[in-house]
């Protein structure tokens, strides 16, 4: 199993679209086993999947317990392959009793729990809250690759520094495996600041950019709403062209026989 995370520090940069819309392409349109996990209290992942509540176990239970029963917490989605790991507001007070319990390791918890099922899925995409807390900072400690939505607006490039930092101590310190794939912008549209923002990302060198951008379309506003992913919503919209492309340039990039690197169990 091969572990993404979709990580910014900035809100409303398309991380959750972004997520949920990968982990449905891959698993609908190249056929992989993906597990999604919503690691955002919000739950806007679990929302989107009908799969919100307090009346089921969530990832806050990876957190928290010292046995968390996988079986449990994983739940299907309406999609065949794809399976996903609910969030709700309790994962504010797992962090802080994550954060509390140094008794056993607080930062890799969750590539614990997710090596325990890695045998199951081929790809499992991390929906990220943008925040470094204990939730994140074990989705980098579970993840190989961390994929940066980026919207060009004033404060586009804010915190990114301090991600990319993150990343590095995090590969450093606790998981070697880790690396930033690439940053790709979204809700794109053809004028001068986006042109321009995404001419200056593609011409530094600290962060790798994807070729692929995803257009801005009401159609991704309108999909939230109907609970359905881009590509069924809108199948020839440029945000489900878009995302078909960056996936497949993931891919393209990926050795997708590697299931060597189930992190996890280390
Ligand atoms: N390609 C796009 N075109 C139009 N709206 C988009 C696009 N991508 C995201 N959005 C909108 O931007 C908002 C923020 O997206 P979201 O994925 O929730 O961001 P984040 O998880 O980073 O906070 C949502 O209302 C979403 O519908
Ligand atoms: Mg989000």
């Amino acid at each position: 199993m091969r572990t993404i995370s979709i990580i910014n520090l900035k809100g409303g940069v398309a991380k959750t679209i972004s997520a949920a819309n990968i982990a449905h392409i891959l698993a609908t349109r190249h056929g992989k086993r993906v597990l999604l996990v919503d690691n955002d209290k919000q739950g806007n992942i679990s929302k989107m999947f009908g799969l919100h509540g307090y009346d089921r176990p969530s990832v806050a239970d990876i957190l928290t317990e010292r046995e968390p029963d996988m079986e449990e917490i994983i739940a299907p989605s309406q999609y065949g392959t794809l399976d996903i790991i609910p969030a709700n507001m309790s994962l504010l007070k797992a962090n802080f009793e994550a954060l509390l319990d140094a008794a056993r390791p607080q930062q890799t918890r969750l590539r614990a729990a997710l090596g325990r099922v890695a045998g199951e899925y081929d790809y499992c995409v991390i929906d990220c809250a943008p925040d470094l807390n204990i939730s994140t900072i074990n989705a980098l400690a579970a993840s190989h690759d961390a994929l940066v939505p980026i919207k060009i607006d004033k404060f586009a490039f804010d915190g990114l520094a301090e991600l990319k930092e993150q990343i590095d101590s995090t590969r450093e310190d606790l998981n070697p495996d880790l690396a930033l794939r690439g940053c790709f912008v979204t809700s794109y549209q053809n004028n001068e600041v986006c042109r321009q923002g995404e001419a200056w990302l593609r011409a530094q060198r600290d962060y790798p950019v994807f070729g692929a951008h995803i257009r801005r379309t009401e159609k991704v506003d309108e999909s939230t709403f109907a609970n359905t992913p881009i590509v069924e919503y809108s199948p020839r919209c440029g945000a489900a062209r878009d995302y078909l492309a960056l996936v497949s340039e993931y891919l393209g990039g990926t050795s997708d026989s590697d299931t060597s690197g189930a992190k996890g169990g280390k």
